[in-house]
């Protein structure tokens, strides 16, 4: 104020300088001469130069000064013209001064109210703008905000892994608030009541952090304790202006220079459960931002619903794996029951009835001939075994075929579609390929299970009459191919989660890293297409 009013004033200064030099040498002049004419008059001059100051009050003060010296000079002045004129000149003069002050204090009067108008008008715009401004600005927070979260949703909602998840999250938020380090901290499991570090990061300058980063990972948290044990703790977000003076960072104490100054955490929520928390840091001290606290803390619910999501889907898949466990140990009791089984049934009820049938024909040689009727029964009896002992023999192969263990799955392959094909009079080919089929005993009976569940299929559903079928070995991968130009089946068939056959057959496939591939044509038959690692 003082450097704009100076000008202004040194300005006021000259003029009443000079004013008051004029109002001198008028005088003078006046009372040297004979009351003249035109003397008076010039008082006006002393008025005028006052207009100059732009100033109401100098505008009066010279209107004055000029009335005054106007009467002075008057009685000061020696005689010599008629009274009356100079009475007239007097008189004019000082009406001259008054006529003009009162006009022009007037327009300054005018010009005040339209400068205090426009200086209104100014202060009303200024105010404006600047609310303006500050609603622009808060709207452009409000939308970096709303962005965020739209960022923060698509992130959490990728069916990533949930570390990639966070570090997608960090990575956001970072760049979001322009703080150059992020990491995250979970529980490890939903009992837990300490935050382990999930050694997941944002670092804008990795080597510049990596004596925190160091220290960071290798310390968990307790309720209450550091930045994130206080999140922990209160549920809520957590400030620290600098963590290099705060009592309760226990981080600090470990190295010289951490490399951060400012932190920020919030919780990761599930309802009132504290499941994670994210802190944040800055190289330098910083005041806490409420708007952030804020918006971080809405941030903290939404990715306490992904964590929520990911342990859910966690907790599905060891279900499944359990699930799959249980399902690869029945079906390897029932294997190795099948094979206890058909060993016993082949062995010694096969062995019994055979040892029944020699008893009975020396029986029957013993017999004297008279004795017709009694020999016929021990023929019949003779046949009844024999039948038996063939019904016995084939539930024992069909429990589990020898010749799987003896000669391999080639050879059990080629026996069980020529058996299909004499029940069913399907025509059934069987080719090998070149490569490494050599498989452990394992590997076989799944392979031949699967084949099995395939030629069931292809009886009840295909309507075929041909069934063709390859086996081959690629990088390792065994792969047995049956064809049948039967119906087709359907893509929904295959898809179904009720066709428990086909699951059956890609859950025994998938104990060997494995998988099988079903595509039908319609009316022109099905591929079922089986892979397992030979080793
Ligand atoms: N080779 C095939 N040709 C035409 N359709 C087939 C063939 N194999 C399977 N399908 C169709 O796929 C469906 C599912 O087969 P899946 O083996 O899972 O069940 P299923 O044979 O009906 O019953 P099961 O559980 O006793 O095996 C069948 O119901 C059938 O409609
Ligand atoms: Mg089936």
């Amino acid at each position: 104020m003082t450097t704009l009013s100076d000008p202004i004033k040194n300005k006021n200064i000259i003029y009443v300088l000079i004013g008051g030099l004029v109002a001198i040498a008028i005088l003078l002049l006046d009372i040297s001469m004979p009351r003249g004419v035109p003397y008076g008059i010039l008082y006006s001059s002393i008025f005028l130069i006052s207009l100059f100051t732009k100033n109401k009050k100098s505008i009066y003060i010279g209107a004055i000064t000029g009335t005054l010296l106007t009467i002075i000079g008057f009685f000061m002045s020696p005689p010599g013209v008629e009274l009356w004129q100079v009475l007239t000149n007097r008189s004019l003069t000082i009406l001259t001064i008054w006529t003009i002050a009162t006009l022009c204090l007037f327009q300054y009067s005018n010009f005040e109210k339209m400068r205090a108008g426009q200086d209104e008008l100014e202060l009303s715009i200024y105010q404006r703008t600047s609310e303006l401004n500050k609603s622009n600005a808060e709207l452009e927070k409000e939308s970096a905000s709303v962005q965020l979260h739209k960022d923060i949703a698509i992130a959490a909602n990728e069916t990533k892994g949930l570390k990639i998840t966070l570090e997608l999250c960090l990575k956001k938020i970072c760049t979001h608030a322009g703080w150059p380090v992020g990491h995250a901290y979970l529980l490890p499991d939903q009992t837990s009541s300490w935050l382990e570090p999930a050694k997941v990061w944002y670092l804008e300058n990795p080597s510049r952090f990596d004596t925190f980063r160091k220290i960071s990972e290798a310390t968990p948290f307790g309720p209450g304790m550091g930045l994130p044990g206080r999140v922990l703790l209160s549920r809520k977000p957590e400030w620290i202006k600098d963590v290099t003076k705060d009592a309760n960072f226990p981080r600090a104490q470990l190295a010289e220079n951490i490399g951060v100054k400012a932190g920020f955490g919030f919780p990761l929520l599930i309802g009132k459960q504290v499941v994670g928390v994210m802190e944040f840091f800055s190289t330098k001290a910083a005041e806490p931002d409420r708007d952030m606290m804020k918006v971080m803390a809405e941030v903290g619910i939404q990715l306490g619903r992904t964590v929520e999501r990911h342990w859910a889907e966690a907790d599905i898949q060891s279900s499944n794996e359990r699930l799959r466990k249980l399902y690869q140990r029945l079906e390897m009791i029932r294997e190795e029951e099948r094979t206890r089984i058909a060993r016993e049934v082949h062995d010694e009820l096969a062995q019994m009835l055979t040892t029944l049938k020699l008893e009975l024909s020396l029986l029957d040689k013993k017999m004297v001939d008279d004795n017709a009727p009694l020999r016929n029964d021990t023929q019949m009896m003779l046949v009844l075994i024999n039948n038996t002992i063939q019904t016995v023999k084939k539930i024992a192969m069909d429990l589990r075929p020898p010749i799987l263990d003896d000669l391999g799955l080639h050879e059990a392959i080629t026996w069980q579609g020529s058996e299909f094909e004499k029940r069913t009079g399907i025509n059934f080919n069987f080719e090998v390929y070149s490569g490494n089929l050599e498989l452990d005993i394992e590997r076989s009976t799944t392979l031949f299970r699967i084949f099995q569940e395939t030629l069931t299929n292809i009886l009840r559903h295909a309507k075929a009459k041909n069934i063709n079928a390859t086996m081959k070995e690629k990088d390792g991968t065994v792969t047995l191919q049956v064809s049948d130009d039967g119906i087709g089946i359907k893509l929904d068939q295959t898809l179904d989660v009720k066709s428990l056959g086909l699951l059956g057959m890609r859950e025994r496939a998938l104990v060997w890293q494995g998988d099988v591939d079903i595509e039908g044509v319609h009316n022109q038959g099905t591929t079922v297409t089986i892979n397992i690692q030979r080793v």
